[in-house]
């Protein structure tokens, strides 16, 4: 199986599936790394481990509709089984969700469906939260809110701040999104209707 991964920045999850990659332990194969910052730091990381890497920085688009355009020509080139979004920091329209709607996952800093959007760790500390985490869930139209695939908490201890909170919730992104990336390409985690499906049949 194929998997293109979208990203737009450093790309430690990224690094995460391409190393899982390595140890024979994804699943399938990353053929491709798409960003849509030609500086983000993940694309050195694709070309270091001989993945193809294309930057395709949306300014030279006028609308998102024709960003999206081109972005589905490229991933349509790759004929992925899934499209892993790992960081990569932009709104999709309808259409390019449509198009790959059920191969589309997403990795996202907070125990959804709390903290939908941005600065998730500093809402959980604002917030007096006792915990707080990552989820892998399968990308819809509504931002951040299609169903959780798979989570893992971190507890908030008394002295973490942002960046202690990130860090520690960075750790359980990279652990969980190569074994969600997995399941997907073993056919055992679904998108079927609004739900997630898991083939729990022990291996
Ligand atoms: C991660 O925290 C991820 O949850 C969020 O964006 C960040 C990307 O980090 N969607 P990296 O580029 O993978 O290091």
């Amino acid at each position: 199986p194929r998997v293109v991964v979208l990203i737009s920045g450093n790309g430690s999850n990224l690094q995460a599936l391409i190393d899982a990659q390595s140890y024979d332990e994804l699943g399938g194969e990353i053929v491709a790394v798409v960003s849509n910052k030609a500086d983000a730091y993940g694309l050195k990381r694709a070309r270091d481990a001989g993945i193809e890497a294309v930057a395709l920085p949306h300014q030279e688009y006028e609308s998102r509709e024709a960003y999206d355009g081109a972005l589905i020509k490229v991933i349509e080139r790759h004929e992925p089984d899934l499209i892993a979004l790992a960081g990569f920091m932009r709104i999709l329209t309808p259409i390019f969700v449509q198009r790959f709607f059920g191969r589309l996952l997403n990795i996202h800093p907070s125990l959804l469906p709390a903290y939908q959007g941005l600065n998730t760790h500093a809402r959980a500390l604002a917030d007096g939260a006792r915990e707080h985490g990552a989820s892998v869930h399968f990308v819809t139209e509504e931002l951040d809110g299609g169903p959780v695939a798979l989570q893992a908490v971190v507890n908030i201890a008394a002295d973490d701040t942002e960046a202690t909170l990130k860090e520690k919730v960075q750790a359980r992104e990279h652990l969980i999104y190569p074994i969600a990336v997995r399941w997907f390409l073993e056919g055992r985690l679904q998108l079927v209707g609004d739900d997630v499906t898991f083939d729990d049949t022990p291996l």
